[in-house]
């Protein structure tokens, strides 16, 4: 057998072999790529945020690495320190509603948002992805309210489903403070259910901690 023989049925071999494996490469990759779920779920729910401003604030800048929590990131003098905890539940509140996307933001402890060089809902805002039990949580700090004002303390705060559009639901509001209004009472629970009038309380490290569930008006 010369070289070129030799040359010409190696040259077969190898293509039939590798007209046998490419196609199960390529059907792997495919296979991989569509089996991501966290960057699917992401993807999808990114096509429901209704983005608000030039910025474009909430859903759609949710970061790719998000969780059912927000890392804890408070400063010492930040302000008084509060945990956030909850479920959100599909429209029978019953049933919990995981990957859904919630964004909150609220103004520091002087009543202020996006200071000089933070972004224009300012420091304290965070995105959660709902686990398989519907859950969230964050930490971050009781908000005062806007400076020389009567404006009841308040946490914004957006849901948003792989199936269902960004909705602003009833901000958090607290017990106990002094600018909650009869017409806020009145008013709390209608859009997200339950109530989001929350009561804080010191939990066994002293964190001051509530719950807020949610309640989708849509799938
Ligand atoms: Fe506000």
């Amino acid at each position: 057998m010369n070289n070129l023989e030799f040359n010409r049925r190696d040259f077969l071999k190898q293509a039939s072999m590798a007209a046998l494996v490419l196609p199960t490469l390529l059907s792997c990759e495919s296979d991989s790529l569509a089996r991501d779920p966290a960057s699917d779920i992401l993807s999808r729910i990114k096509r429901n945020a209704q983005a608000r401003g030039a910025k474009g604030m909430g859903a759609i800048e949710v970061p790719a690495n998000v969780t059912w929590r927000t890392p804890f990131d408070i400063k010492p003098d930040d302000g008084e320190q509060m945990i956030i905890t909850g479920t959100v539940y599909k429209p029978d509140g019953k049933t919990p509603a995981p990957n859904t996307l919630i964004y909150f933001y609220h103004a520091d402890k002087f009543g202020i948002y996006g200071r000089e060089g933070q972004p224009k809902h300012g420091r304290f805002r965070g995105w959660m992805l709902t686990d398989e039990k519907g859950r969230y949580e964050f930490s971050s700090i009781r908000p005062a309210s806007y400076p020389n004002s009567t404006q009841s303390q308040h946490v914004h705060m957006t849901v948003t489903g792989v199936d269902h559009k960004e909705d602003w639901i009833d901000s958090i509001l607290f017990e106990g403070d002094k600018f909650l209004t009869v017409r806020e009472r009145a008013s709390a629970g209608k859009r997200g259910g339950f109530n989001p009038i929350v009561t804080l309380r010191p939990n066994a490290d002293g964190i001051m901690t509530a719950r807020r569930d949610i309640q989708l008006l849509t799938i």
